[in-house]
């Protein structure tokens, strides 16, 4: 509890004393000179980056690293979008993917449930399919259905249009994650990307799947096309946590959501090298590294293997049952169940006091639901779950 008032306190000054109202309605800080480029490429060993020490002191980081917490940190996955009204407002008329391209407004949605919920850290807006649209692929997301790709990659013609991904690609995500990280203060801005094997079922499928029918058929039909494949999208996914992580994110997620539908045996394979890369890429900075996926039971002590300090894991392993998958040397992020949300209060508060009472052994615990907020939750029960993970957990 102690840790959290203060930081409160240090937004809502923030925003008093440097807020200006923007061109766009929105509230941000003007940027103080150009925002500084990333400059480190796909293949350079990074240097260390310790974030200012408030920062690097914050519960959240604190956990991630194993180390003692004032109280649980908690944020959400898909914190910031669909589920608050400020977000529908703000994006009102302006398509996804354009949206990630604005640094202010993708500022503004940032901090949205950093203000409204108190949580722990911010993660920036953005989606999984940004570094691809920004080398050229001919992607969109549309809207009620997801991300398309109006060529799909079914042959190693089609890999030869993934090209590497620079800092100069995505100067947006420079100058968003300049202003976010003096918005924020001490609270922890958390970059992400997604995993090479999830980049990949869109890319290949051309569409959302249940059953990756054509990225299992390139997998087991044409492993070294999928191997060069994978490992193609572990370099362009390395370089944009890299343009995150310079430009001053203090953690980072690998979003491998749909890792889930493989067997271990496959996964490991077939799949973990190249997420085993894009992690190995950024460890020289040696800011937390989160490794997430739904329905990855299975696979958790091998998502560990890959390479990742933090593990999450989804609602249908117990944290404590997990933390056994896992092995010793890794903390836990998790792992409510989403739809848990839509019941009474205290059905919410059992079910969490459930999952903190599994977390109890822990070193390590990141408190988050199993999978992201859906999209009709009440805002108003996130704030409440904050706060009751909060007290509940203040030592
Ligand atoms: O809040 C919102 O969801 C509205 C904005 C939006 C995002 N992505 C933000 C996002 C929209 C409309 C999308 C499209 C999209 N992208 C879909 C459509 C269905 C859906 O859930 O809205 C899908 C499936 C994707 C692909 C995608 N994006 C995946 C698989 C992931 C990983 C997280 C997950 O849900 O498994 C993302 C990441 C993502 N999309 C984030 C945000 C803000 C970042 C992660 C986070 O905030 O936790």
């Amino acid at each position: 509890m102690q840790g959290k008032t203060p930081r409160r306190r240090t937004l809502r000054r923030q925003g008093a004393a440097h807020r200006g109202r923007h061109a766009t309605g929105l509230r941000l800080s003007r940027p103080r000179g150009r925002a500084r480029l990333a400059t480190v490429s796909a293949n350079e060993t990074p240097a260390r980056h310790q974030p200012p020490t408030a920062t690097h002191d914050s519960a959240f980081l604190k956990a991630c690293r194993r180390e003692p917490v004032p109280h649980t940190p908690v944020w959400f996955m898909r914190q910031a979008g669909r589920s608050l009204p400020e977000y529908r407002k703000v994006r009102e008329g302006i398509p996804m993917l354009e949206s990630c391209t604005r640094p202010e407004l993708v500022t503004e949605i940032t901090l949205q449930p950093v203000r409204r919920h108190d949580v722990d850290a911010a993660i920036y807006y953005s989606d999984i399919v940004v570094p691809l649209k920004a080398i050229g692929i001919d992607l969109d997301i549309k809207p009620g259905v997801g991300p398309v790709v109006e060529r799909p990659v079914r042959s190693r013609a089609d890999l030869a249009r993934l090209r590497d991904l620079t800092p100069a690609d995505v100067p947006y995500v420079t100058e968003a994650i300049g202003l976010l990280t003096r918005e924020l203060g001490a609270t922890p801005l958390i970059g992400f990307a997604g995993a090479p094997f999830t980049l990949a079922s869109y890319l290949v499928e051309g569409a959302p799947s249940r059953t990756y029918e054509n990225a299992k058929a390139m997998m087991y039909g044409d492993p070294e096309l999928w191997a060069d494949l994978l490992d193609r999208l572990a370099d362009i996914t390395a370089a944009f946590l890299k343009v995150q992580i310079e430009a001053g994110a203090s953690a980072v997620q690998l979003f491998d959501s749909w890792a889930g539908a493989l067997a271990p045996a496959d996964y490991r394979r077939s799949v973990l090298p190249a997420s085993a890369k894009v992690f190995q890429a950024v460890a020289g900075y040696g800011v937390p590294r989160i490794h997430f996926g739904v329905g990855t039971g299975e696979l958790l002590g091998l998502m560990g293997e890959a390479g990742a300090d933090v593990v999450g894991v989804d609602w249908r392993v117990p944290l404590d049952e997990a933390v056994r998958r896992v092995g010793p040397g890794k903390a836990l992020q998790g792992n409510l169940d989403p739809a848990v949300l839509f019941a009474p209060r205290e059905a919410v508060e059992a079910k969490t006091r459930e999952v903190l009472d599994a977390a109890a052994g822990l070193e390590g615990h990141v408190f988050n639901l199993g999978h992201g907020v859906m999209p009709s939750t009440d805002p108003d029960a996130l704030t409440r779950l904050v706060e009751y993970v909060h007290t509940q957990t203040a030592r």
